[in-house]
């Protein structure tokens, strides 16, 4: 699933005796970054105005839930045994599953016939009749993407001689075509020569729209055979990568904006010849109004006191703009920024990465992915669906930050908190280098690292951010910018998993079990599981028996059970309860284990993050500044103390990459 350019480890040691214990510790970073070009499909891919049938029975105020009836592809059924399962027994249906309970359509239809496509692409209208007539005749086979729709899905062929008349249906009658769906998806998985291209892993976009409201009806899906991965940690993000190519399929997508309908069903984008929208040669799309995205200018902070005007494309829909405003806590924001960057694909197909940096709908797959209320309310403005927020996943990234970290650089965000003393988060301002400094994720559910890395070319002039960087001459400064270029080149702290020899071993979300470390390793006396927060600590824990101490060069933060109760937030390390009273109070740890004692120093966070009672500040103890007597780990004996440094030097971060789809 992953192409991952290794790095290799080296590791060396002070002390003979632990040669053995540094060679398997041997573990290399990987920092998860995989991109999404979803280009929508040329204008020749799409039959546009399919005309249904209305519905037999229409159960007016019956809202119901969207149909998505699944088509497998002949493709599917050769693929390996395991991998076929898990597209068919786990991945589609629970994608399907979540879709359904999100959406419902705003106006159902008859059976889903599809339109045969013509075999020169050009067709002709009749007055009075909805059906299309192909010039000539219609093409041999119909197809959705690289699938070739069943002859019972489709209608009947009409079409028209050479000179244009006469013009009639010809051909086997109407297929029986699928009741009980308002969208048709064909999956396949075929090595297609998309998938060849950057480590693609599945793409999807509409085949068919229909005619009333230019709904699509049908769609596509196809997995790239090789880039399955089975593997248990990587489920989670192939669902959500199922999903969002979904979300693409159903209406998302730059290629329907200027389909998009207001609540009364009349277009946003005002239509032409055949009742379709401009088309804009030069961004190979069909051009919408300003009803759906408008560009605007910012003033954008850059290194060197610098101002420079940086160009936006906004979705302006009503309740995109809503939940933005009320998401960002920007009373005064215009619309919700789409990528800018990527290439095509990925702009304008994408929420800006910089803003929303893990909503599902960004344009990779970084970490933690979340379909937030602004994606169901993009769904819900394309006038086809009705959504049901309480679908909606929390998202915490850019929470309730403010105008000036929607609106303005990451620079100036930095800059700004920087100057108020406060944490720099989401952003960070930390080079990854040995040892590596760990940090937590934005919302302190993983231990992260910060993205910020050097460059082998010069950043573009409006993503040079840094006045400043210890230990980094100023000349190199324009080298320097966050690992995920599609977040405008904003450093922040990145989740990521620990490998040994190339192989995986654990990942760094505090809430799942499986990342718990062996008990011989775990330096920090870390506790993962679903009640696990992201803690910063003061210093390197130190791991010490009566003759041997060791401790961890790379530091900074670990996962730690935490629980609520009326004290407040209470942390748990190996049993041992420890109360967190104020925000950033320090935590003295000291605990015994068999023979090895623990000590360290962690960060208590906000109680009010993360518990919904917490004591009020006259209920509070005072802040004991007398220090318990720290476990002595040679409780009678006085053995010789022999120091050691576990040092894992050069523990390379290394970068995942894949694609999640393209277009040809
Ligand atoms: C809305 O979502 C909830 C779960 O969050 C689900 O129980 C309910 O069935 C959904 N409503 C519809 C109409 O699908
Ligand atoms: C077509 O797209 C280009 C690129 O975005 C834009 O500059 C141009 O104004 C568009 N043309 C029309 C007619 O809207
Ligand atoms: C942003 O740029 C303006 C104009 O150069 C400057 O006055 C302002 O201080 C800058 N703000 C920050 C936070 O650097
Ligand atoms: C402060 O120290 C006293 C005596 O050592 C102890 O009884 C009390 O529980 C401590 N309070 C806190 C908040 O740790």
């Amino acid at each position: 699933m992953t192409a991952r350019r290794r790095a290799r480890g080296c590791c060396w040691k002070r002390f003979g005796a632990l040669s053995r214990i540094c060679a398997l510790a041997l573990l290399v970073l990987s920092v998860h970054g995989h991109t999404c070009k979803h280009r929508a499909p040329a204008p020749s891919e799409v039959v546009y105005k399919v005309y249904l049938k209305t519905p037999r029975i229409t159960k007016r105020n019956a809202e119901h839930q969207l149909r998505i009836k699944i088509i497998y592809d002949a493709s599917v059924e050769k693929l390996d045994p395991d991998k076929r399962a898990l597209v068919k027994d786990k991945l589609f249906p629970q994608a399907i599953d979540y879709l359904q309970k999100a959406f419902q359509v705003r106006r159902q239809t008859g059976p889903l016939l599809l339109s045969r496509q013509c075999s020169t692409n050009q067709y002709f209208r009749k007055k009075d009749d909805p059906h299309r007539y192909c010039q000539g005749s219609c093409a041999e086979v119909t197809r959705c993407g690289p699938v070739i729709v069943p002859e019972h899905h489709l209608q009947q062929c009409t079409a028209c001689s050479e000179t244009g008349k006469p013009c009639d249906p010809v051909g086997p009658p109407d297929g029986e075509g699928v009741d009980g769906a308002d969208f048709l998806l064909y999956v396949s998985g075929v090595t297609t020569e998309r998938c060849g291209q950057e480590n693609v892993v599945a793409y999807a976009a509409y085949c068919q729209l229909e005619s009333e409201l230019d709904r699509p009806i049908a769609g596509y899906a196809n997995l790239c055979p090789s880039m399955i991965s089975t593997q248990p940690q990587e489920f989670v993000g192939m669902l959500s990568t199922v999903k969002h190519e979904i979300i693409h399929a159903l209406g998302f997508s730059a290629g329907l904006f200027a389909f998009y309908h207001d609540d009364n069903g009349k277009p946003l984008t005002q239509r032409y010849a055949g009742g379709l929208p401009p088309f804009n040669e030069s961004l190979g799309l069909y051009q919408w109004s300003d009803k759906v995205v408008r560009k605007a200018k910012r003033l954008w902070n850059i290194s060197g006191n610098t101002m420079v005007s940086h160009e936006v494309h906004l979705l302006v829909t009503p309740r995109v703009v809503e939940e933005a405003r009320k998401h960002f806590d920007c009373p005064i924001l215009e619309g919700m920024e789409l990528e800018n960057q990527g290439g095509l694909g990925t702009e304008l197909n994408h929420w800006e990465k910089r803003l929303l940096e893990n909503e599902a709908m960004t344009g990779s797959h970084t970490q933690n992915r979340m379909f937030s209320r602004i994606t169901l309310a993009i769904m819900e403005d394309t006038g086809w669906y009705h959504a049901n927020y309480s679908m909606a996943e929390r998202l915490d990234w850019g929470r309730g930050m403010g105008c000036d970290f929607v609106m303005k650089s990451c620079k100036f965000w930095i800059d700004q908190q920087r100057q108020k003393k406060l944490p720099l988060s989401p952003y960070c301002d930390m080079v990854r280098s040995t040892p590596l400094k760990l940090t937590c994720r934005h919302d302190q559910r993983a231990v992260a690292v910060c993205n910020l890395q050097k460059y082998s070319r010069r950043l573009p002039q409006e993503y040079q951010y840094f006045d400043y960087i210890p230990g980094i001459p100023t000349e190199d400064l324009p080298f320097y910018g966050g690992a995920v270029e599609i977040a405008d080149y904003c450093p922040f702290s990145q989740e990521f998993s620990w490998h040994l020899s190339g192989e995986y071993q654990r990942g760094s979300d505090c809430r799942v079990l499986e990342n718990q470390p062996d008990s011989w390793r775990n330096y920090g006396a870390e506790e993962y599981g679903p009640n696990s927060l992201c803690l910063y600590q003061k210093s390197a824990f130190v791991m010490e028996q009566c003759t041997r101490r060791m401790s961890y060069p790379d530091w900074g933060s670990g996962c730690y059970k935490t629980t609520c109760s009326a004290l407040g937030l209470t942390v748990w390390v190996q049993g041992m309860p420890f109360h967190c009273f104020y925000t950033g109070q320090l935590l003295k740890i000291n605990v015994r284990v068999n023979t090895w004692v623990y000590s360290g120093d962690l960060v208590c966070p906000a109680c009010s993050r993360f518990c919904s009672s917490c004591p009020l500040p006259h209920e509070l103890p005072p802040l004991n500044a007398s220090q318990s007597i720290p476990i002595d780990p040679c409780s009678s004996s006085s053995g010789l103390v022999v120091t050691l440094w576990l040092l894992l030097a050069n523990l390379a971060p290394l970068f995942a990459g894949f694609i999640l789809c393209v277009w040809n």
